[in-house]
């Protein structure tokens, strides 16, 4: 039977993807980002997990407002990166997995979860940053990778409970899927962070800290958070975090908390990272 057995979290700032594409990794500004991921290179390449299920949120790239889905759920062979403006990134198609994406969808609709089905989806930098920082720049990417897009751009975003449960669901789903696959769910975005009005460049470090200390301990608590505390207390892009509910969902209760990584600033955001394990 399929297992999840790790999840991910990190931020996806677009600047990384930029910094990477154009050789500044080792620059000065961007090489303590770059090397906080050094561990968790070599543990994914350890752990070598044959699926991740990717959850990002599309910026104005696959989706405009003309379509806002809330949960999108990426079921096609493949995923060409997208075209935001300087021409695609110049990092590997990103394959998927069908069969398990069309598994899930089923699951989690029948219960009563609303997914929609996305056969044909150009990825951005919220799904291929984080795969730059685990993998670097590899030929191919070393696994499958199915895609789950979360609106947080458009109001209403989902709720922190919602995706909590919709982590759960997930979990319900791969469990119950035939062939031996070891899956990890990545959780992208955040943390906290501002990009526009009076409080750009808000970092809020103590509520970043307190967040990944709930995240690890406590997360159904952290799923009542409401929407509000996020953009008052994280800024109006720390919304994105909701999206780490999903994945930390996704694991058993009883977690171990196997990396953290923390850094001021990358870009004008707090970036950061956290690996768990499920207790073997
Ligand atoms: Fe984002």
């Amino acid at each position: 039977m399929a297992k999840i057995i790790a999840s991910v979290n990190c931020s996806h700032v677009p600047a990384i993807g930029a910094a990477w594409d154009n050789g500044k990794a080792q620059q000065p500004y961007w090489a303590p980002i770059f090397n906080g991921f050094d561990f968790s290179k070599k543990w994914i390449a350890d752990l070598k997990p044959d699926v991740v299920i990717l959850v990002y949120n599309d910026h104005a790239s696959a989706f405009s407002l003309e379509i806002i889905p809330t949960f999108a759920l990426g079921c096609a062979p493949e995923f060409k990166p997208a075209d935001e403006g300087w021409g695609p990134r110049p990092v590997p198609v990103v394959k998927g997995h069908p069969e398990l994406a069309c598994h899930i969808a089923q699951s989690v609709i029948l219960d009563e979860f609303d997914l929609t089905i996305v056969n044909k989806m150009d990825v951005d930098h919220g799904l291929t940053v984080p795969l730059t920082l685990m993998f670097g720049q590899p030929q191919e990417w070393p696994c499958k990778v199915i895609p789950l897009a979360v609106n947080v751009v458009q109001f209403p975003p989902p709720t922190g409970n919602r995706c909590f449960n919709l982590g759960k669901a997930i979990k319900k789903a791969v469990e119950a899927y035939p062939e031996d696959l070891r899956v990890v769910v990545f959780g992208t975005g955040g943390m906290s962070h501002q990009l526009q009005g009076t409080r750009a460049g808000l970092i809020n470090r103590e509520w970043d800290m307190r967040f990944l200390d709930s995240l690890v301990k406590n997360p159904g608590e952290l799923a009542k958070m409401p929407f509000i505390e996020y953009v008052r207390e994280a800024g109006s892009e720390g919304i994105e975090l909701v999206m780490w509910l999903i994945s930390r969902g996704a694991l058993n209760e009883k977690v171990r908390e196997v990396y953290r990584f923390y850094h001021v600033p990358c870009s004008n955001t707090a970036l950061g990272h956290l690996i768990l394990e499920n207790e073997r």
